[in-house]
């Protein structure tokens, strides 16, 4: 991990992801998280979590911003910013670091940011050093 100069790009996920996270559904755990992807493209896709009562159905930030990027016809992610207030900078939770494998590529980038900036950016392998791949599934 490294500490980042942000480039405009990274600016703007940065905003977009803050304004993501106010859109936040997290009633229960008042924890709101925003996420937004950069795809291979070009294009910006948000999300923020979305609680349940049932709670192991809520979604994280980054499932919704992998789910608009699908539905906007991107496949690869260039770059996920994460964003969160508070002291304690988050990263993503393991299943959604298995989720971003599933389409990244070798330059795939995850900044986390919290309301001072971005603080870190990593990648992926960094933050899931082996994750689940096999390739009989693949065929
Ligand atoms: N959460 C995310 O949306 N993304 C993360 O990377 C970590 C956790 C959400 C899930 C839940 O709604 C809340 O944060 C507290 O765990």
């Amino acid at each position: 991990m490294q500490e980042m100069n942000a480039s405009l790009t990274e600016k703007n996920l940065f905003e977009q992801a803050k304004k993501a996270h106010k859109m936040a559904y997290a009633p229960y755990s008042k924890f709101a998280v925003g996420a937004a992807i950069e795809g291979k493209s070009g294009k910006i896709y948000l999300g923020c979590n979305v609680e349940n009562l049932s709670y192991p159905v809520g979604t994280c930030a980054e499932a919704g911003a992998i789910a608009a990027m699908i539905c906007g016809g991107d496949t690869i992610i260039n770059k996920i910013l994460i964003f969160a207030t508070g002291q304690e900078l988050i990263a993503p939770c393991g299943a959604c670091l298995q989720r971003i494998k599933e389409f990244a590529d070798d330059s795939t980038t995850i900044l986390l940011a919290n309301e001072q900036g971005i603080q870190k950016r990593c990648s992926l392998s960094e933050l899931l050093p082996f994750g689940f791949v096999n390739s009989e599934l693949k065929k």
